[in-house]
């Protein structure tokens, strides 16, 4: 005969392990506590927390835009608007991280162009100098001994691209001349400034390569540690809404504004 039981049976199953899959992030998985204890490592750099974020660190662990990954298990990096950097050291204590530009790792002519900028929350350390590297210049005859220094590229097998590099102002009297204006795209580099003098020193592109991997100091927000460490020392983690950019301590028993005492925004799950 007829049943009509066995019809609404896939749909009770169904309805059951729907309820079962939407609360299991929470429990099989971890809540925001227990991933954000958990923390990065990667080549050299060991044990990253807050702010930064990456691999198995959810982006709810940290700043906007401080996400690290791991190229081939080995190599740390930091992509900034649209540019790659290694990561080269993170000094918790300091707020210090020390990037240099993958794409200027092997040579200065890399396949595009594009100048180093910043996201809010980070700043470039006192020890930081911008040296300029321009490039499709037309030949500029050579009036000064020191600068500007002259490189070659091929880009994207293009015929061969003249360039110049500078670690002052054009408008520098040294220059002597305002002719690298008429070069049809610059870039901005930040070098250490222990680096510009060893480049100027002896200033030819395999020097000004071995500069750029040095890297250069940035320092992010001292927000960072006076946000985090109360919710530390409460035994919580520190993470961020993404929604919002707020600040949030992850706690065994809820998701706190500061730290683990007082009331909770939600509750452990
Ligand atoms: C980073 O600093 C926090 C305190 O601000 C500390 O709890 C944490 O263990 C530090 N991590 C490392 C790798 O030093
Ligand atoms: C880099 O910045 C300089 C000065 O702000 C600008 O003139 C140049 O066009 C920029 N280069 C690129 C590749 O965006
Ligand atoms: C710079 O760009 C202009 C116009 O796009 C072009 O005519 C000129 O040949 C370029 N110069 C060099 C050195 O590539
Ligand atoms: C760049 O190439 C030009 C010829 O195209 C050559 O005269 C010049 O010496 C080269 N410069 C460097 C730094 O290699
Ligand atoms: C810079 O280049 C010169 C060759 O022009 C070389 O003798 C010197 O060792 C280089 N310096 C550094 C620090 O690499
Ligand atoms: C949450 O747990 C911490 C210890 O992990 C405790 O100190 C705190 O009082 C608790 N907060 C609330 C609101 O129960």
């Amino acid at each position: 005969m007829y049943s009509p039981v066995l019809p609404t049976k896939p749909w009770f199953f169904i309805t059951v392990a729907l309820i079962l899959i939407l609360h299991a992030p929470k429990s099989v998985f971890g809540n925001d506590y227990s991933s954000c204890s958990r923390l990065f490592s990667c080549g050299s750099l060991e044990d990253i927390g807050y702010p930064f974020w990456g691999t198995d660190r959810p982006e709810s662990c940290g700043f906007p835009g401080f996400g690290l990954t791991c190229r081939g298990d080995q190599v740390p990096e930091m992509t900034i608007e649209e540019v790659t950097y290694q990561v080269l050291e993170i000094n918790n204590n300091t707020r210090n991280i020390r990037l240099a530009r993958s794409d200027y790792w092997d040579n200065i002519c890399p396949q595009y162009l594009r100048n180093t900028t910043l996201i809010s929350g980070l700043a470039y350390s006192s020890d930081t100098q911008d040296i300029k590297l321009y490039y499709k210049c037309p030949s500029i005859p050579s009036t000064s001994s020191v600068l500007p220094t002259q490189f070659n590229c091929s880009i994207n097998g293009a015929d061969n691209i003249i360039g110049y590099f500078v670690t002052r102002s054009i408008t520098d009297p040294l220059i002597g001349s305002d002719s690298l204006g008429t070069c049809n795209n610059s870039v901005m580099v930040p070098l250490s400034t222990s680096q510009v003098s060893t480049v100027e020193a002896n200033p030819n592109s395999g020097n000004l390569t071995q500069a750029l991997r040095d890297g250069f100091d940035l320092q992010w927000s001292a927000d960072a540690s006076t946000n985090c460490e109360p919710c530390l020392n409460s035994g919580g983690q520190c993470g961020q809404d993404i929604n919002s950019a707020q600040f949030r301590c992850y706690c065994t028993n809820g998701t706190f504004p500061n730290n683990c005492n007082g009331t909770p925004l939600s509750p452990a799950a």
